[in-house]
């Protein structure tokens, strides 16, 4: 038996403020666009935004559904919107807040496994890898250079 070890690279900044300007902007739009999210059942209100290589930025919330297998994440919300309105463009950056109608979460949150699947085929089919920024709604800001930092051993098409 041969055991391997993965080892995961996070920069951690104390606050948004850390951030580069044009990362800390992104972060704004992110922070901004909280507030189309429309969580009525959980309360989560997620908002994500990236940067293009056209120097756009696009935002989205996430938006729910009784049927709450319906609910849509942010994360999915945003890259839907990227590939409907510049197809050809690239993600160069993403950045993810969230405010909670129920506590003040003050740790960076993490997209879920769907999510993380998701921006891993941006990634591929773009061919470069998408920095990432997570923010709590208060406090420190994870950076990772690309989602493979958080889905190691990730399933791809290269095997299908
Ligand atoms: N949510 C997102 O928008 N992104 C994630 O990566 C995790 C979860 C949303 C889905 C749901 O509306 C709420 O947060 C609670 O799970």
């Amino acid at each position: 038996m041969k055991k391997f070890t993965i080892n995961t690279n996070i920069n951690i900044y104390e606050s948004e403020q850390e951030l580069e300007l044009a990362d800390q902007k992104l972060m704004e739009e992110a922070t901004a666009s909280v507030k189309k999210s429309y969580s009525p059942y959980s309360g989560f209100r997620v908002g994500a935004s990236v940067l293009l290589d056209n120097g756009k930025i696009l935002s989205g919330a996430n938006q729910e559904n009784a049927s709450f297998p319906l609910c849509l994440c942010a994360e999915m919300v945003v890259l839907s919107t990227v590939s409907s309105e510049y197809p050809d463009a690239k993600i160069l950056k993403m950045a993810i807040t969230i405010k909670s109608m129920k506590q003040v979460v003050e740790v960076p949150i993490s997209p879920c496994g769907a999510c993380r699947q998701t921006i891993l085929e941006f990634e591929n089919r773009q061919k470069k890898t998408i920095r990432i920024f997570l923010k709590g709604e208060v406090g420190a800001v994870y950076e990772v250079e690309s989602i493979k930092a958080l889905l190691p051993l990730s399933f791809d098409g290269s095997v299908l």
